[in-house]
């Protein structure tokens, strides 16, 4: 089996990463032959779709394929053939990154599909996805879970890979350990200590589980 996450924050290691790793590690623990990796999207060169529609081209070998040609074209084909895919953002101004947004872009777009006598949808398989995001302030209450609130894009991997998302929100995250350093202080930096050594495990062990239960499933449905 093969899992892969996908990181979307800049900062390669940081809270987002770490979910993911976990993500990960919970999945391997699921199975004795699960491969896994972590791509850092920001260390990639590319681009949102450019709706050049080129996967959208009457009988072309690439009907179906994003054809642009950049660091993630074979990535995405990868990730649609993938058996689960966990998607890793910071939450910036209530949203996923750009960066994240751009790959969902290229990934979604050549599998919706347009002719009139045909599938909506023509990705190679169903594929189980985790979204996992980090923020800075408390989660805010809202009538079915804020993690729900943050992407549309959630939607569209239900639509396009099959199957609802897992979704989690790692709130009250530690941003950084130089704090002194910047013009940051609103915060109680010792109340976000606390929270960081005893809410952020918590956290990581839910991540552990999202995917320690994703390939338990997809082994079972084997
Ligand atoms: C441009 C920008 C926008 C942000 N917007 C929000 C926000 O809307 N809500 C929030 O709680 N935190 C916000 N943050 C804080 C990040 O969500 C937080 O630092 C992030 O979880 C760090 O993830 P990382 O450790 O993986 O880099 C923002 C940070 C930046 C740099």
């Amino acid at each position: 089996m093969k899992v892969l996450a996908i990181n979307g924050s800049p900062r390669s290691g940081h809270n987002t990463a770490k979910l993911l790793d976990a993500f990960l590690e919970g999945a391997a623990s699921a199975g004795e032959n699960v491969e896994t990796r972590r791509i850092d999207l920001y260390s990639l060169n590319y681009k949102g779709c450019t709706e050049c529609f080129g996967c959208k081209v009457k009988g072309s070998p690439m009907y179906g394929r994003c054809v642009y040609n950049d660091d993630i074209k074979e990535l995405l084909w990868e990730a649609a053939n993938a058996d689960a895919v966990a998607f890793g953002s910071p939450v910036y101004f209530g949203d996923i990154t750009g960066q994240l947004r751009s790959f969902l872009e290229r990934l979604f777009y050549p599998f919706t599909a347009f002719k009139k006598d045909g599938d909506r949808v023509i990705a190679p398989k169903k594929v189980p996805t985790a979204f996992l995001y980090s923020m800075n302030a408390p989660e805010p209450p809202v009538e079915g879970g804020y993690a729900q609130r943050v992407s549309d894009m959630t939607r569209w991997a239900h639509h396009v890979l099959g199957y609802a998302p897992e979704v989690m929100v790692a709130s009250n995250i530690w941003q950084m350990d130089d704090h002194d350093r910047y013009e940051m202080d609103i915060w109680d930096w010792e109340q976000k200590a606390r929270i960081r050594d005893e809410q952020f495990p918590e956290d990581l062990k839910k991540a552990f589980e999202i995917g320690k239960t994703m390939v338990s499933n997809s082994i079972n449905n084997m």
